[in-house]
């Protein structure tokens, strides 16, 4: 108690060395999930701590797929660079693994969705163009729905799928019943325009039931098919130019080369590793719960090596590694590791991409609701965390993954605008649009002027998700997009100043702080046991408190 009042007594002096802001936040001072409101638009979006932001971080939008307890309407979302809101919408429902993707010359916006049992995914994928319109819906063939795993499109235009099939198996092997039953690893290319079946490989066929590092048991001892044992979990697929397939078993601690006919060429980790492992740490080949395994060459591949899953756990935290494989004689070794800034662990979920400019490396942790822009040697440039750290290992808020890409978005809606009561300032945004340089105010007389009566009166820049205008004067106002070089994006409704518009302005709740001083005491208790804990945690963690330090006072 004593060390907690000592605690409170120096808290202005600890936190004004912080950034206040980011420090209440990944306290959980701010609540499990701090969202931000906009005036023009009527949906909240997860509030962004920025821990670290460099200007060498690689262009482009940041793309998720939020889910978990305190974020009970799921759907895709797309941050800026800095992690203002692009994009977000809520009609598709629980979607996973949302990216751009390109199939024929032209950019898509790619995403799984449908419903999810706890272990797979029974949906399908879908591919959106610039203005956000379903365009393609892709299952795979035989009457299988699609997996949340991976949906991954091909230079040859064909598309990569997981499945899960339940089926019969014997599990004598791992000491449970003979006529058990199992989650079978499937995955399917198909050709994306005839939806004719390319290929298909089934993980029973080729790896035995005990070469599973997943207890069986753990969800049931698997006598029906409700609760078949998972005993590969596949969780990516990617293909080289050359045919060769790369497969991610998180439950065999494998990565696998698969030939186009279907044969193990080569497993990396797991109880049947082809290689010698010249790491010092054999890191390379001690995988455990993987994900996301990508070529990046013929001998060099990724992973995010989460090295936990739920309560197993084999290291103290997540990383990700960049591995060259040799064939001539066989080794494995890990060129680059990726530490998850601040040590934490990610026991579900995440991703590892290289980013296709500046060769950085880009990681979303999953479970834990952050993600990391690293160079390739790792050091961190860009650290933003999307939920309050206290709260990672929970998952209350989270993303299978996160990856960064290049996009366009023009959406067929016209920008939003809200004014406020006294009529003086307009706040608008548009959901889905990219590169938009600022607004431009135009007025007009009133309200029938016609198109060539508007002027334009003042511009303004665009800042964030939602930009503030002033109304100059008085009449019949609308704002228009517009982009670097000054070209119309679109334009805004038209509306009076110096009017009460229609628009409801909820004035009450413009920052998440307001929402801490509307519960105080609630709060105040949350704040106190996280107070308790991370005193507790502290001393457990002494040796890596001074990193943190490090990182905060840089
Ligand atoms: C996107 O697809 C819809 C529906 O097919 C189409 O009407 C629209 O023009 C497309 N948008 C673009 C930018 O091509
Ligand atoms: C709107 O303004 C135009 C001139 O721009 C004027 O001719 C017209 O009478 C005005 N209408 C109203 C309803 O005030």
């Amino acid at each position: 108690m004593a060390v907690l009042l000592v605690l409170w007594a120096l808290w202005p002096i600890l936190a004004s060395a912080f950034s206040w802001h980011g420090l209440w936040y990944d306290l959980g001072f701010l609540g499990p999930h701090p969202t931000l409101k906009y005036e023009s638009f009527d949906q909240e979006s997860p509030e962004v701590n920025v821990l670290r932001w460099d200007p060498r971080c690689e262009e482009g939008y940041v793309f998720l797929s939020p889910r978990g307890h305190s974020y009970p309407d799921p759907g895709p979302l797309v941050y800026d660079s800095q992690g203002n809101l692009v994009w977000i919408e809520r009609e598709f429902g629980q979607i996973m693994d949302l990216k751009v993707q390109r199939y024929m010359g032209e950019d898509y916006l790619t995403f799984w969705a449908g419903d999810d049992d706890g272990t797979r995914g029974l949906g399908q994928y879908y591919m959106l163009n610039s203005s956000y319109d379903v365009v393609y819906i892709v299952s795979p063939a035989n009457g299988y729905t699609g997996d949340v795993h991976e949906f991954k499109i091909t230079d040859e235009g064909t598309a990569l799928m997981t499945i899960y099939d339940i089926c019969e198996a014997d599990l004598s092997s791992v000491d449970g019943p003979e006529d058990g039953w199992i989650y079978d690893g499937l995955f399917q290319e198909i050709d994306i325009a005839t939806g004719e079946l390319l290929f298909e490989w089934r993980a029973s066929d080729y790896y035995d039931i005990d070469e599973s590092y997943y207890p069986l048991g753990e969800k049931g001892s698997a006598p029906t098919a409700h609760d078949a044992y998972d005993f590969f979990h596949i969780n990516s697929i990617d293909k080289h130019p050359n045919g060769n397939y790369l497969v991610s078993s998180r439950y065999m601690h494998t990565v696998t080369c698969i030939s186009p006919w279907g044969e193990i060429l080569w497993v990396l980790g797991g109880k049947r590793n082809t290689f010698k492992d010249i790491s010092p740490d054999k890191s390379a080949t001690g995988i455990t719960w993987q994900h996301d395994a990508r070529w990046q060459s013929e001998t060099i591949i990724t992973l995010l090596d989460n090295g936990a899953h739920e309560h197993l756990s084999t290291r103290d935290h997540t990383r990700g590694f960049m591995i060259e494989l040799n064939f001539d004689d066989w080794t494995a070794n890990t060129l680059h590791v990726y530490d998850s800034p601040g040590s934490f662990s990610s026991h579900s979920q995440g991703s590892l991409q290289v980013l296709p400019r500046t060769g950085h490396v880009f990681i979303g942790w999953g479970k834990p609701s952050a993600y990391t822009e690293f160079t390739v040697d790792g050091e961190v440039l860009c650290d933003f965390h999307w939920g309050p750290r206290v709260f990672f290992w929970l998952g209350w808020i989270k993303s299978y993954r996160a990856q960064k890409f290049h996009w366009v978005g023009r959406p067929r809606v016209p920008p939003d605008v809200a004014v406020d009561e006294a009529g003086d300032t307009a706040y608008v945004s548009w959901n889905g649009a990219t590169d938009i340089a600022g607004w431009v105010l135009q007025r007009a007389r009133n309200s029938s002027a016609g198109e060539d009566e508007f002027e334009s009166v003042a511009y303004t820049p665009k800042e964030g998700f939602e930009t503030q205008v002033d109304l100059i004067g008085e009449g019949y106002f609308r704002l228009m997009a517009v982009d670097l070089e000054g070209n119309e994006m679109g334009v805004t409704r038209g509306f009076e100043g110096c009017e009460l518009t229609d628009i409801d302005i909820d004035d009450s709740s413009t920052s998440s702080f307001f929402v801490f001083s509307e519960r105080p005491f609630q709060w105040m208790l949350v704040g106190t046991f996280t107070t308790g804990a991370v005193v507790v945690g502290a001393w457990r963690a002494r040796k890596r408190i001074r990193s943190i330090f490090e990182r905060y006072f840089r």
